[in-house]
């Protein structure tokens, strides 16, 4: 056999010969994944191929999980340019096919096709246009837009000329946007007039005035038109509109390294301010394509959409970089999935005969509440696969995501990952015997380990449960904290020597499929969005009549977790139901909408240790509405303010 063969999925039938038989058999992945561990260097020689180099690579994997010396390099030595991957090495077969499908948040309005022709000269005008601004090579780049064509091309420009982007998600407050321009001591900020979503308007260029108050005055403002909605212009504004229309459609791509980093993305961990993810640029993008074509089963000609907004790693993956890379169309879309109602998702389905779907639990249960009339309403017999990430999907909502929208025909692929893995780590692939809830087992290289929480030690064999760890480097992983490489050693690698700690849990069953059982750490997931608890906590304590505060999650219908917040307050304050509101509409603007507590429980204490630490369990199980289990609370400074806690609480179920 050669490694051609050993390396390659067998049979690719073609959709005219019928039913598609998987593009990774069950045989194909058994044998494959062996391989793909047994020798990572020979297996990802290969895959690295899939991308066009520059400089072909000649060294494949370099990487050290060792303490002190946290490393991770692929294909080091290789050049390339990740936007003329995406773009320009597909105008020859594919110049004429679309690209990007763009869905307006607005189905009265019509939706955009844009060829990758169409695409490399917008992109090229974006990419001339920062230049024009002085962004070169290395330089960061803000970019805080809604979900609209421009969003993309200010990605795929940066890639271009070798700038960085950081996209702050457009529900963000000004506060937070303000944190993450200086956290990367960004050049320029792209932003629009307005973000339109699900009817209503934010202001985002306000926004963005209100946050460049904090921020150096030489960061300069491009400014997308949106709506065409009213704002206020500065010294420090440009007019995308006007300045693109004038710009050249020729930018010649910039050599980059490999490791040359492609973009920084914050997101939240169990301690201090949120972190920013660095990725690279080789080894992200053969990774975003591989587990783009693999996981979701991509063949020429089929339309993917991805419903996440480029905000979450989740966009930068499978909305752009992995379904382009791939030269598939995509689709963005601006909206939300109940506007103007419940069947939203299924309508544009039907129009734009959508093959593969790949969304989150937490819209799968609220369009399940919505009931099955809204999906039936709607032709989506072009429907092959769906996907689902974010958090582990519930079985209620799998079946109804398998009978009701899928008919019973369409695989089910639950993905989890990270944003620090860049792309899938855990998914079944089509071919796969299903088990609804379970992440099941590793994509290609990735090698899962189970580690017994306190001692560390490996937990073998089948049945078993513990901390949820990988054993080796895989190309998507990211490299680093942008400007504090300690705190990358020291939140991945230090709990667990020599392994890449996740910060979730799993569950290994008796067949070897892995199920995830949720974050061992102080990170909740709501609506599958990540939250560090530390984090409101802050914005709470900020506020002037708080002293203390400490939150947690607890189980939510729709949103997977809620965000449960015990508050003290400053002696003197009374509680009551104004103070709430205000409370909420605080955190609100201090970090944005996913962070506003669902519940807000007034403490007049906390339950701590002597030695002052909060016992969060405790606070865990009430918030659970689950104090029959508290457990020990003997080692408690004051064990009464429990019953007060327990009393006054907030969910009854
Ligand atoms: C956390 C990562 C990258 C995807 C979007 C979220 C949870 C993610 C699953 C899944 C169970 C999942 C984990 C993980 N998670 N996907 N399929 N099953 N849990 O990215 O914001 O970086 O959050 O989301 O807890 O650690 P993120």
């Amino acid at each position: 056999m050669t490694t051609e063969d050993l390396l390659d999925p067998k049979v690719v039938s073609s959709a005219a010969e019928g039913p598609l038989a998987p593009l990774v058999s069950v045989e194909d992945y058994t044998r494959m994944y062996e391989a793909s561990v047994q020798d990572p260097h020979r297996f990802w020689a290969k895959e690295g191929k899939r991308i066009d180099w520059i400089t072909p690579f000649t060294k494949v994997k370099n990487t050290s999980f060792e303490p002190g010396n946290i490393d991770i390099r692929w294909f080091e030595d290789g050049t390339l340019n990740v936007s003329a991957n995406c773009i320009d090495r597909h105008l020859e077969a594919r110049g004429d096919q679309t690209a990007i499908i763009w869905e307006p948040d607005s189905p009265e309005d019509p939706a955009l096709h844009i060829t990758y022709r169409n695409l490399h000269r917008s992109v090229c005008r974006m990419a001339n246009v920062l230049k024009g601004l002085g962004v070169g090579k290395g330089d960061r780049v803000v970019i805080y837009l809604p979900m609209i064509p421009e969003a993309a091309y200010a990605m795929l420009a940066c890639a271009r000329i070798g700038a960085i982007h950081s996209i702050v998600f457009a529900g963000f407050s000004p506060d937070a946007l303000g944190a993450r321009i200086n956290g990367c001591d960004a050049k320029v900020v792209i932003t629009a007039d307005y973000a339109p979503r699900g009817g209503r308007k934010t202001p985002l260029k306000s926004n963005t005035d209100t946050a460049l108050l904090h921020c150096k005055d030489d960061v300069q403002c491009l400014v997308v038109k949106r709506t065409g909605g009213q704002t206020t212009w500065t010294d420090r504004d440009h007019d995308y509109n006007a300045l693109s229309a004038d710009a050249s459609v020729d930018c010649s791509p910039e050599e980059m390294s490999a490791e040359d980093p492609l973009f920084i993305l914050y997101t939240s961990g169990s301690t201090g301010q949120p972190k920013g993810v660095v990725h690279t640029s080789g080894g992200y993008l053969v990774y975003a394509a591989m587990t783009h074509e693999v996981t979701f089963d991509y063949r020429d000609g089929d339309v993917f959409w991805c419903t996440a907004d480029v905000g979450w790693v989740t966009g930068h993956s499978y909305i752009v970089y992995g379904p382009l890379a791939n030269g598939a169309t995509t689709i963005m879309f601006e909206g939300v999935p109940t506007y103007p109602d419940a069947g939203r998702f299924w309508q544009v389905c039907a129009k734009h005969k959508v093959n593969q779907f790949y969304t989150a639990p937490t819209a799968i249960r609220a369009l399940m509440g919505a009931g099955k009339e809204w999906v039936e309403k709607h032709d989506l017999s072009d429907l092959r696969l769906l996907g689902s990430v974010g958090e582990p999907i519930n079985p209620e909502a799998w079946n109804w995501y398998n009978e009701v929208v899928g008919k019973g025909k369409c695989p089910i692929v639950d993905t989890f990952w990270q944003t620090e893995t860049g792309g899938h780590m855990l998914t079944p692939l089509p071919s796969t015997k299903l088990k609804p809830g379970a992440a099941q087992q590793p994509f290609f290289g990735v090698r899962p380990v189970v580690l017994e929480p306190t001692s560390g030690e490996v937990i073998e064999g089948n049945g078993v449960e513990g901390v949820l760890c990988m054993g080796d480097s895989w190309p998507g992983q990211m490299r680093t904290v942008w400007g504090d490489h300690a705190r990358f050693e020291k939140t991945y690698f230090s709990d667990y020597k020599g392994y890449y700690f996740s910060g979730d849990g799993c569950r290994r069953d008796e067949d070897g499929d892995y199920w995830i059982t949720g974050r061992v750490d102080d990170v909740i997931n709501v609506s599958g969005h990540r939250m560090g608890t530390a984090e409101v906590e802050s914005a709470l304590v900020a506020h002037a009549k708080v002293a203390e505060s400490a939150v947690v999650g607890y189980p939510h219908d729709v949103k997977g977790q809620g965000i449960y917040a015990y508050v003290t307050l400053m002696n003197g304050e009374e509680p009551s139901d104004a103070l709430r509101k205000e409370l909420e509409t605080w955190v609100r603007t201090e970090i944005g909408p996913i962070a506003k507590p669902d519940l807000i429980q007034w403490a007049p204490g906390l339950p701590k240790t002597r030695s002052g630490k909060i016992m969060r369990r405790i606070l865990r199980k009430i918030a659970e509405d689950d104090f029959g289990s508290l457990g020990d609370t003997s080692t408690l400074a004051d064990p009464s303010v429990v019953d007060d806690l327990i009393e006054n609480r907030m969910n009854r179920g």
